[in-house]
């Protein structure tokens, strides 16, 4: 696996790459669902490449920058193991460099949910994806749907911006409590593991009733946020059921098109989101 740290070094691996070439962008920290991206990409692509950059950017003040759990050493080896051809572990230099001030703006979407919630953080997210893009020129490039609403942006910028790069989404990896895995499950406590559940359950008791019929957003929206409320460790961020072609909470009272059902909670300090197609 080359270990590549420069973009100027990245063209001229990647212009010796042939056949399809997928991207894994990663901010480290790596776990199965990561090795399942890498999986995944393996099975369409020739040649896989990875990137390995904690960008601070798209973390606020307040976040967890600081205690983020990507180990350089360790992340190269699970990559290394995956199979992973090229990784592109750039410094923050190298991604910022000191008159760097141009950004993607995603539009109205970077403003809901995730968006409301951590201001700045989609534009960051578009804008060091966009900026991994340019550095790797991938042919395709693998999301987790765990991060829902991310995986839109970058799909809609690469329609939009016409990059031409073929978004896949990659489902969620549970782990056997059926946590979605994240990188931020290393923060929780045992106790604190065991009140995550609530998060799957509510998702679930939301499409038990969708496949019963339940069409009403309000009676889904109150089904998860019941189930969250009966755990007492859990703190509500939000609860919704968005219309998955424009990702807007769905106005409709009685839905007739698709719906995905998306949430985040609050358990101790660590906020968990997760989301489930109810179609
Ligand atoms: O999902 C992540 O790991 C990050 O947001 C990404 C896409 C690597 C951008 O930093």
């Amino acid at each position: 696996m080359q270990v590549i740290e420069t973009v100027a070094e990245m063209h001229a691996v990647r212009a010796s790459m042939t056949g399809p070439v997928a991207v894994v962008p990663t901010l480290g920290g790596l776990h199965a669902g990561h090795e399942a991206l890498i999986h995944a990409a393996r099975k369409r692509a020739g040649t896989v490449v990875t990137t390995l950059f904690l960008n601070p950017t798209q973390f606020g003040q307040n976040e967890d920058l600081a205690r983020y759990p990507a180990n350089r050493e360790r992340d190269l080896e699970i990559m290394r193991k995956a199979g992973v051809d090229a990784v592109f572990v750039p410094s923050v230099e190298e991604m910022y460099p000191p008159d760097d001030h141009f950004a993607v703006d995603p539009g109205p979407i970077a403003d809901v949910l995730e968006g409301e919630h951590r201001p700045g953080h989609m534009r960051a997210v578009a804008t060091v994806v966009a900026k991994l893009f340019n550095a790797t020129r991938p042919d395709l490039a693998y999301f987790g749907e765990k991060d829902g609403q991310q995986l839109e942006v970058v799909t809609r910028m690469s329609r939009d911006l016409r990059f031409g790069i073929e978004i896949v989404p990659v489902p969620t990896v549970r782990d056997e409590r059926e946590l979605a895995l994240s990188s931020r499950l290393a923060y929780l406590t045992d106790k604190e593991r065991a009140a995550a559940e609530v998060v799957y359950r509510a998702l679930c008791a939301a499409r038990d009733h969708w496949d019963d019929g339940e069409r009403s957003n309000v009676e889904l929206e109150n089904i998860m946020k019941s189930v969250i409320a009966s755990e007492s460790m859990a703190t509500l961020g939000y609860a919704v059921v968005v219309d998955p072609d424009t990702f807007e909470r769905h106005a409709e009272t009685n839905i007739t098109s698709g719906a995905w059902a998306l949430i985040a909670v609050t358990i101790g300090t660590t906020r968990l989101i997760d989301n489930l197609r109810l179609n």
